[in-house]
């Protein structure tokens, strides 16, 4: 690279400023630390920015994907359609209510489940479809809620990757039956650990609202009398606390200047990468499709496939942070692989997604010089491994 100064590129930095400092101590100088004006706050604030009608605050997106199927009370000999390429959440969300995933392979273009795969994974037995919009890009959901609709089927969105996913300029999580995001510190903003469910309806707000919250059927701020309420159906402890709402509150407010450095910078760094040999990028923002930018994915060809960890680790030394989205399609992973039995060919796109992508960094932490040091870094590496 020669003439290019070194530079330290990580994959994703949280941005938290003095702002939200200052609202942590806020919250850490006052008596409330939970069941606080704070999580309602951020609520309210949450739901405003995606136009949500009703958002409840959970503890992580596993939490609200958790709290989904739970609310539908599926349990042993149930169905759920989930996407084999993803995040591990999406599979042990319906596990863990004693159900089983039922995998669907992916679509080249962008990663997403392939939707026409859909209908022929359901059974009689399926009570739920999955959908995961994958690095921020919406999966056509007109399509989605057909088949849904065709089969009486519950919706689940896993927003994780999707604040500023827009499909047809509704945002992501709108769709379907629930929408679960996560704030977890790599993504589009963060409470540190954390998420919200967002919902059109006002009946599974309220009752997941309880849910998360060990079934108890008034929250703190309702009793009347301390020590006075009942307990009608299980729940957890999913609770999203004060200090974490106080970090939300802020994030959000600085959400529009996060989406629009991730969008600059992507375009930079795709234009930046287009040409480069023997790579290929995923499809994005066209049309009805609006993406979140989560991160670029490349996609090397078979030769330089055989070749990834050398290329990761020669970016590592340039300084510029990757990951794999995802490492592996779920249901090879050991868990699901021994439990269902599914084979190495299984799942071909999600597969081959798993094995030859490599995702480059484009949050707000990032600027213009950045993404060429990228583009070039990954030149570099390409010729190096040749
Ligand atoms: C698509 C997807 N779903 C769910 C999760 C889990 O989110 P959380 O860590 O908030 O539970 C992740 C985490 O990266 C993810 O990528």
């Amino acid at each position: 690279m020669g003439y290019i100064e070194m530079r330290e590129i990580p994959f994703g930095r949280p941005m938290l400023g003095e702002e939200e400092k200052k609202a942590v101590m806020e919250v850490l100088n006052g008596p409330i630390l939970v069941h606080g004006p704070k999580a309602k706050e951020f609520e309210s604030a949450f739901a405003g920015y995606v136009r949500a009608p009703n958002a409840v605050t959970v503890s992580s997106c596993t939490a609200a994907l958790h709290l989904s199927y739970f609310y539908l009370d599926i349990g042993e000999g149930d169905e759920v359609i989930v996407p084999a390429q993803t995040h591990t959440a999406a599979a042990h969300a319906v596990e863990l209510c004693g159900a089983r995933p039922v995998f669907v392979d992916a679509e080249k273009d962008t990663g997403n489940i392939d939707i026409e795969q859909i209908e022929p994974a359901i059974s009689d037995r399926t009570k739920a479809i999955s959908i995961v919009h994958y690095l921020g890009m919406p999966v056509y959901m007109d399509k989605v809620l057909n088949i849904a609709k065709k089969h009486n089927l519950f919706v689940v969105e896993d927003c994780a990757l999707a604040i500023g996913t827009y499909f047809k300029k509704v945002h992501a999580g709108l769709f379907g039956d629930t929408g679960c995001f996560s704030f977890y510190p790599v993504k589009h903003m963060t409470t540190a650990e954390g998420g919200m469910l967002i919902t059109r309806h006002k009946e599974v707000a309220e009752k997941i609202c309880r849910q998360k919250a060990f079934g108890v059927d008034r929250h703190v701020g309702e009793r009347k009398i301390p020590g006075v309420y009942d307990v009608n159906m299980l729940g957890f402890n999913y609770r999203l606390n004060e200090i974490q709402a106080a970090l939300g509150i802020e994030q959000v407010k600085r959400m529009n200047g996060f989406l629009k450095k991730r969008k600059e910078n992507y375009e930079i760094l795709s234009r930046g990468l287009g040409a480069i040999d023997g790579i290929r990028q995923f499809k994005s923002t066209h049309g009805d499709y609006q993406s979140s930018y989560y991160c670029l994915s490349i996609l090397l060809n078979e030769q330089l496939t055989s070749k990834r960890f050398e290329i990761i680790q020669s970016l590592k030394q340039k300084g510029v942070g990757t990951s794999v989205y995802y490492p592996q399609a779920v249901p090879h992973f050991t868990y699901y692989k021994n439990k269902y039995k599914y084979d190495d060919n299984s799942f071909p796109v999600a597969s081959w997604i798993s094995r030859s992508s490599i995702a480059l960094p484009v949050g707000p932490h990032l600027d213009v010089e950045d993404m060429e040091y990228i583009a070039e870094s990954v030149k570099d590496a390409l010729m190096e491994v040749k």
